[in-house]
């Protein structure tokens, strides 16, 4: 995928991403780490298109972030699932599909069934979100996510709600779909995770972009800050 940051600024009541520009092509797996408050999120938000930079110019793949249409062409995955609580995990993708993406009823059902059957669950899919465990739950959400075939998939801490032996199967999962060629930018603290799974790395600090590389970055830190960062983090 390329992602190109030009004069990115993005303001609440002060700037939380100051004048961010990069070019990166050629990556399938990028990662977003850093401290609390650094801007992973928002800037995670703002190149899915959830929300509209302050300043500067943001694409990906090409396409402005700020294009209305944009925002069908991407999936988004948050700290905790988010699925509707009133339907079945089936329904929960059935309902988008449908509404949002002008499927036919039977066309949602197989849609919704080949992508919970490729995130192994295919025998809770009549289930509602509370009565399935947490890593379920969130791999229906990545299975939601997934359903409107989109070109990149943005997971925001996909795995911080979940204990550890579920954070595995989350992870284990969305390994699992890179190797089907899907292509993601995550944000994660799960340094082990990122090490193994992203092709290229995005270091945050303090509303900037303070070193930026793949992966072999991360045992041989060229900033204080990126040191500092490895030698807190588990
Ligand atoms: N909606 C908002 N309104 C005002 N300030 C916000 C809002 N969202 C985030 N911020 C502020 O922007 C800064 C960056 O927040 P952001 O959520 O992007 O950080 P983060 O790196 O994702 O942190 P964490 O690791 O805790 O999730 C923080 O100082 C935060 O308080
Ligand atoms: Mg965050």
């Amino acid at each position: 995928m390329k992602i190109e940051l030009d004069g990115l600024t993005h303001r609440y009541d002060v700037d939380v991403l100051r004048d961010l520009a990069i070019s990166i092509e050629g990556y399938s797996s990028i990662a977003i780490i850093g401290v609390s408050g650094s801007g992973k999120s928002t800037l995670l938000r703002i190149l899915s298109g959830l929300e509209k930079p302050t300043r500067g110019h943001v694409q990906v793949n090409s396409h402005d972030v700020t294009a209305p249409e944009y925002r069908k062409s991407v999936g988004f995955v948050f700290q905790s699932h988010n699925l509707f609580p009133h339907l079945t995990l089936l329904q929960n993708i059935t309902l988008v599909l449908e509404k949002t993406r002008g499927f036919t009823k039977k066309e949602a059902h197989e849609q919704a069934e080949k992508y919970l059957s490729l995130l192994h669950l295919s025998d809770q899919t009549h289930k509602l979100p509370r009565n399935v465990s947490g890593g379920q739950a969130q791999r229906a959400s990545l299975a939601r996510a997934l359903s409107v075939n989109p070109e990149v998939i943005f997971l925001d801490e996909p795995t911080s709600a979940l204990d550890p032996v579920l954070t595995y199967e989350v992870l284990s999962a969305i390994k699992e779909l890179r190797e089907l060629g899907m292509e993601f930018v995550l944000v994660s603290h799960v340094m082990s995770f990122v090490h193994d799974f992203a092709d290229y790395v995005v270091f945050m600090k303090d509303g900037e972009i303070a070193e930026h590389g793949p992966p072999a970055m991360l045992d041989n830190p060229q900033t204080q800050a990126l040191k500092d960062f490895m030698e807190k983090v588990p």
